[in-house]
This record gives C-alpha cells, sequence and structure tokens, in this order.
C-alpha cells in the first residue's frame, strides 16, 4: 500500500518525508488555499521534497484550459500528476494528456460508474472521496470495494487512490480491499503513529533503567 499525503504543508511534508513515510503527495485548490505565501511557489517546493508522485490540481473547465495549466504544472517536475476533475471536459484532457505521456489523477469522484469512465479514458489514478460520502449517509467504503474489484476483473491499469480520509480505521480497510494509494492528511498519518500503550511501555522503560544507573553510577552503553 503507497501513502500519500493530501496536504500543500511544506513543513509537514519534511516531517514526515524524513521518516520515509511518503510515498507521493496530493494537494486540491482548498489545500493551497490554506496555506500561506505564492501558491505556484509551494507547489514547486513540494515537487523538488518528494521523489513520488505530486498531483496538482487543474482550476479550468474546459478541455482546453485543463490542457494548458497541465503543460504549465507539469513544468514544475517530471514528478508531477495533474489533477483533473471528474466532469466530462476532464475526462477529454486525460485522454489527450495520456497520449502526451503525462499522467493524470481524476479527482471528485463519487461512483463505481465514473471510475470506469476514467480509466477508460486513461487516468493513471483515481480518487474516490469517501469520506465525504460517509458524511453524505453512504458508505464511502463500500465503494472502494467496488472499484478495486472491477479495476481487478478487468485488469485496468488504473489504481485506486482513497481520497477523503478522515481516520485511521479507513486505512486498514482500504489496505484490506487492496486499494493502490491511500492519502491521508498529516494529522491521520500522526495518528497512525502513536498509541498510548507505546509511551506508556517507553516510559516505564526509562524509568527502571534510572535505577539501572543509579545503582551502577559508571554504566555507559
Ligand atoms: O484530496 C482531496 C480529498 O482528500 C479531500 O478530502 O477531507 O476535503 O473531503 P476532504
Amino acid at each position: 500500500m503507497k501513502i500519500f499525503l493530501d496536504t500543500a504543508n511544506v513543513d509537514s511534508i519534511k516531517k514526515y518525508n524524513d521518516m520515509g513515510l511518503v510515498d507521493g503527495i496530493t494537494t486540491n485548490p482548498t489545500l493551497l488555499s490554506r496555506e500561506k505565501g505564492n501558491p505556484a511557489e509551494i507547489m514547486r517546493q513540494i515537487v523538488k521534497i518528494v521523489k513520488g508522485p505530486v498531483s496538482l490540481e487543474v482550476v479550468g473547465t474546459t478541455a482546453e484550459e485543463m490542457l494548458e495549466e497541465a503543460h504549465r504544472l507539469k513544468k514544475y517536475g517530471p514528478n508531477v500528476v495533474v489533477k483533473i476533475p471528474m466532469i466530462a471536459d476532464g475526462l477529454k484532457a486525460v485522454k489527450k494528456l495520456k497520449s502526451e505521456g503525462i499522467e493524470t489523477n481524476v479527482t471528485l469522484v463519487f461512483s463505481a460508474n465514473q471510475a470506469i469512465l476514467a480509466a477508460k479514458a486513461g487516468a493513471a489514478y483515481v480518487s474516490p472521496f469517501i469520506g465525504r460520502l460517509d458524511d453524505a449517509g453512504q458508505d464511502g467504503m463500500a465503494l472502494i470495494r467496488e472499484i478495486v474489484q472491477i479495476f481487478k476483473n478487468y485488469e485496468f491499469g488504473t489504481n485506486v487512490l482513497v481520497a477523503s480520509v478522515r481516520h485511521p480505521l479507513h486505512v486498514i480497510d482500504a489496505g484490506k480491499i487492496g486499494a493502490h494509494v491511500v492519502t491521508l492528511p498529516p494529522e491521520i498519518l500522526g495518528k497512525m503513529l502513536t498509541h498510548p500503550l507505546t509511551d506508556k511501555g517507553l516510559s516505564a522503560f526509562l524509568s527502571d533503567w534510572e535505577k539501572v544507573k543509579k545503582e551502577n553510577p559508571n554504566l555507559a552503553i
């Protein structure tokens, strides 16, 4: 399972990238709007920090606008994946970009039908938003199960990228289903990293070791 960070926050990206946990990044206009500074500069920095794929999203809504933006974004670095909304013009842009060797991530996917069409158009990734489906009273993870099964049945080369992840259990469920990628807000990756029993256990080890040191003042390990 690949782990991407779903953020445009450079400090968080550096923090988890230094631990070897970041296989890639996904951003979107909302995530960029939360950061201070020039968004173009932020995107350039992210593309340099992370070796893996970095999804940068277009904001145009016609195929022509999306293609123009895609070509500009692709100049940020070879690892840029162009994020395209799941609309008819978006799929037209996906097909053209695929023919040019440019990878795309089709975003705002909310049904298995949309995922099939994005894959047929040539997307490298499809991004079903499971948390937003859960929020709307639908079962987001059931959608992942459907898409993974359909893609397996027909050996589609498109990666299922689980987006809009809300908690660590989503990650475990996505892994059990066999989704290729989960993209996580940094807070969720932080939650996956910690466990109260780890902290309690470490604290006991350290205090017991203090006792050992008191009994062996010259001890060095
Ligand atoms: O990358 C987009 C997706 O993960 C958004 O998540 O939390 O805004 O529903 P959210």
